[in-house]
C-alpha cells in the first residue's frame, strides 16, 4: 500500500512511518523539513524490512509548493495513495496575553493551513476503487469538554479545528470514497512533549504511539468515518 506520512523527521510520526515499513510491502513518502531526520528514518527503516520503501521529501507544510511532492506520487506511487497521516505539528507555550499574531499565524499555518492544503493537493490521487483514509493526528487538548492547560490556547483551538476538519472532509468525501477520521492524542514522550510539559513524563512512548497509528491508517476507515477519537489513558 501506498502512504503518506508528515512530521517523520521525529517523534510520532518517525515511529509511524518505521511500523508501517515493518508491517509489510508498503511504500511511504516522509515528510518534514529536517533533512539529517528523515536520512536517519530511512536508514533505520532500511534495516527493518527491505521489502518495504521509504521516500524521504524535505517539505515544509507553511510553504505551498507541491511540484516534488506530486511528482513522486507519480513516479514511485503510480498515481495512487491509500493513506495520508497528517501527523505534522508545532506547538507555542505561552499565556494567551503574550501570543503575538505572528504566534498564532505560526501555529494555525502548520496545524491547520498546512493540513488543508497538502489534502487539496492529494485527494485526487485517493479513493475511487481503492477506499483511501486520512487520519489527522489531533490532541487531548483540542477534544471538546477535557481540561484545558494555560499556555496551550494557540494550539489546542488549532487541535479543535482540525478535529472539526475532519469530520466536515469525512461528509464531503463520503462520495469519493475517502474516509477521514482525528485521533485525539493524550501525552506521548516526544521532544513537543518536553517543550510542553517540561517535568512531566509521559505514559505512552511515541513507538508504542506510532505502532497504534500506523495499524489505523491501514484498518481505521474499514469500521468508521468521520470520527474523532480520543487516544489518551486520561482526559
Ligand atoms: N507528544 C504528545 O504528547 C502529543 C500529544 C497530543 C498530540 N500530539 C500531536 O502529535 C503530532 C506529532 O507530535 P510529536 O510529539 O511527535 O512532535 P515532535 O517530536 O515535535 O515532531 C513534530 C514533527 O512535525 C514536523 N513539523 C513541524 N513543523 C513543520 C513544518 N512547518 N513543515 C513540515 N513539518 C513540520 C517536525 O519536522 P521538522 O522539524 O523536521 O520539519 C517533526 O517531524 C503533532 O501533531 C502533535 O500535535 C502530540
Amino acid at each position: 500500500m501506498n502512504f503518506i506520512v508528515t512530521g517523520a523527521s521525529r517523534g510520532i510520526g518517525f515511529e509511524t512511518v518505521l511500523q508501517l515499513v515493518e508491517l509489510g510491502t508498503n511504500k511511504i513518502i516522509a515528510l518534514s523539513r529536517s533533512k539529517s531526520g528523515l536520512s536517519k528514518l530511512v536508514e533505520e527503516g532500511n534495516q527493518l524490512n527491505a521489502n518495504s520503501r521509504i521516500y524521504p521529501l524535505c517539505f515544509d507544510l507553511k510553504n505551498s509548493d507541491d511540484s516534488q511532492l506530486l511528482q513522486l506520487i507519480n513516479t514511485e506511487f503510480n498515481g495512487t495513495v491509500d493513506g495520508l497521516v497528517n501527523n505534522a505539528g508545532t506547538l507555542i507555550n505561552k499565556p494567551f496575553a503574550e501570543l503575538s499574531r505572528e504566534d498564532w499565524q505560526e501555529v494555525y499555518d502548520v496545524n491547520v493551513f498546512g493540513v488543508t492544503s497538502l489534502i487539496k493537493s492529494i485527494k485526487s490521487f485517493m479513493g475511487k476503487e481503492n477506499k483511501g483514509h486520512i487520519v489527522n493526528i489531533g490532541s487531548m487538548g483540542g477534544f471538546q469538554g477535557t481540561e484545558k492547560f494555560s499556555g496551550l490556547s494557540a494550539y489546542s483551538s488549532s487541535k479543535g479545528a482540525l478535529a472539526c476538519l475532519s469530520e466536515c472532509l469525512a461528509k464531503e468525501f463520503e462520495d469519493d470514497n475517502i474516509h477521514v477520521n482525528c485521533l485525539a492524542l493524550g501525552a506521548v514522550q516526544t521532544e513537543m512533549l518536553t517543550q510542553a510539559f517540561p517535568d512531566y513524563t509521559a505514559p505512552l512512548s511515541a513507538k508504542e504511539m506510532g505502532t497504534f497509528i500506523a495499524d489505523f491508517i491501514v484498518n481505521g476507515h474499514k469500521v468508521m468515518n468521520g470520527k474523532v477519537l480520543p487516544v489518551a489513558f486520561k482526559n
